[in-house]
């Protein structure tokens, strides 16, 4: 991993990669951020970088095919990490359509471009050979496997039986990524991972939402009888993850990416009242997300075992972290709830 195309950098987990692989890896000779900067993406999340000579941020589209080929052609990447996507399952329920563009086209575009730049015979149909160490890594999510029962764990050869069209999107993008693998040998990977916790995550998001309505004073939304099931994971342990993947992955590969940390949301929501020594008069149950899938839960021991990787954050060393992380920055927070946030790009960059 020399010189990376990453997409979506400026939101939650792309950020957080970002700020790790930068200061982990004296390997990267280049890491170039393309996000469309929606509203989930914030360049304050990469203050931290900014200076970095390596680092390299474009104001642009996934699906822009010119755009992506003319970076493709400009910086000569030999990974690429697709993070960029619509990831809000309650906005893919008002807004399906977008989220069907953004993810599976979107995915569509990496996909061609790399495979343009990376096969030595481009022209050939027939041909499966490709750049030496080149890799395409794409970021999926557990939720495209559906919802579990009271037992058992999401495996690689679980079913895809998404249940949202955020997830059904994620899938579609999955399958394309397969399909570019088993029809023409594109070197690839997909992750999926399970439900990322950390900075920087957008306040939309359950534990970023109750923080911020807890500390406020105001209702905490649960969704139905709050008793829905997620597995934890720190989104540092994620990025480490992905790096394991890109390092020692066999190419073609599915790997699963769990915290082993299930918790009823019921449960976080109280935690997080606990700990900000706020009422549970707060809680307010609310009418259920419609489709909601009721447990997720991880097995990873692929992941362990054939690339040694295993989540190194405890879920309560994590929550700590996590909720004094926005306790020490209402700035941020204040920042994305009041959509100044939106002004950041224009006032970093002025216009360039
Ligand atoms: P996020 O919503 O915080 O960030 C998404 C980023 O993508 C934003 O910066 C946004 O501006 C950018 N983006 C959106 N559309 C774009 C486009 N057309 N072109 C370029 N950039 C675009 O998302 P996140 O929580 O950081 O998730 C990142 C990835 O990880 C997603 O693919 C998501 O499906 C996956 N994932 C997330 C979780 C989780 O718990 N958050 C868990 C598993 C997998
Ligand atoms: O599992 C991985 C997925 O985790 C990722 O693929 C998605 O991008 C990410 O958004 C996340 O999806 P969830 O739907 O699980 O996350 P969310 O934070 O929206 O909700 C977590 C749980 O909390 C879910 O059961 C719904 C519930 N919830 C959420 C919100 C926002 C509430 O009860 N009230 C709320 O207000």
């Amino acid at each position: 991993m020399k010189k990376l195309l990453v997409t979506g950098g400026a939101g939650f987990i792309g950020a957080n990669f970002i700020q790790k692989a930068l200061r982990e890896r004296s390997d990267i000779e280049r890491l170039v951020n393309l996000d469309l900067l929606t509203y989930a993406g914030n360049l304050e999340n990469l203050l931290p970088v900014r200076e970095d000579d390596r680092y390299t941020f474009v104001h642009g589209d996934v699906r822009d095919r010119a755009l992506v080929g003319a970076l493709f052609s400009r910086y000569d990447f030999d990974t690429v990490v697709h993070f960029a996507a619509e990831s809000h399952v309650d906005r893919s329920i008002v807004e399906p359509a977008l989220f069907l563009s953004t993810n599976v086209l979107g995915t569509q575009t990496l996909l061609d471009a790399a495979m343009a730049r990376w096969k030595t015979a481009p022209d050939d149909k027939y041909s499966r050979e490709y750049r030496e160490g080149v890799v395409y890594l794409q970021v999926s999510t557990d939720e495209v496997y559906g919802a579990l029962g009271e037992t058992g764990l999401f495996s690689e050869e679980s079913p895809i039986a998404p249940n949202s069209p955020y997830s059904a999107s994620k899938a579609g993008a999955d399958l394309m990524v397969r399909a570019y693998h088993m029809t023409y040998g594109l070197p690839v990977n997909i992750t999926r991972c399970s439900n990322n916790f950390g900075p920087y995550q957008f306040p939309e998001k359950l534990i970023p939402l109750m923080l911020h309505n807890a500390e406020a004073g105001r209702p905490l939304p649960v969704y139905g009888d709050g008793m829905q099931i997620r597995d934890w994971l720190h989104v540092s342990d994620h990025c480490a993850a992905i790096m394991a993947v890109l390092d020692r992955g066999v190419r073609g590969e599915v790997y699963n990416i769990g915290g082993g940390n299930e918790r009823a949301n019921i449960d976080i929501v109280r935690l997080i009242l606990k700990e900000l020594g706020k009422s549970e008069s707060l809680i307010r149950f609310v009418r259920d997300r419609p489709g909601h899938d009721r447990r997720y839960a991880i097995d990873s021991r692929k992941i362990t075992a054939e690339l040694g990787w295993t989540p190194a954050c405890s879920f309560e060393r994590g929550m700590r972290e996590t909720i004094a992380w926005y306790l020490d920055n209402p700035g941020w927070v204040q920042r994305v709830v009041s959509g100044e946030y939106m002004d950041y790009y224009s006032r970093m960059y002025g216009g360039k």
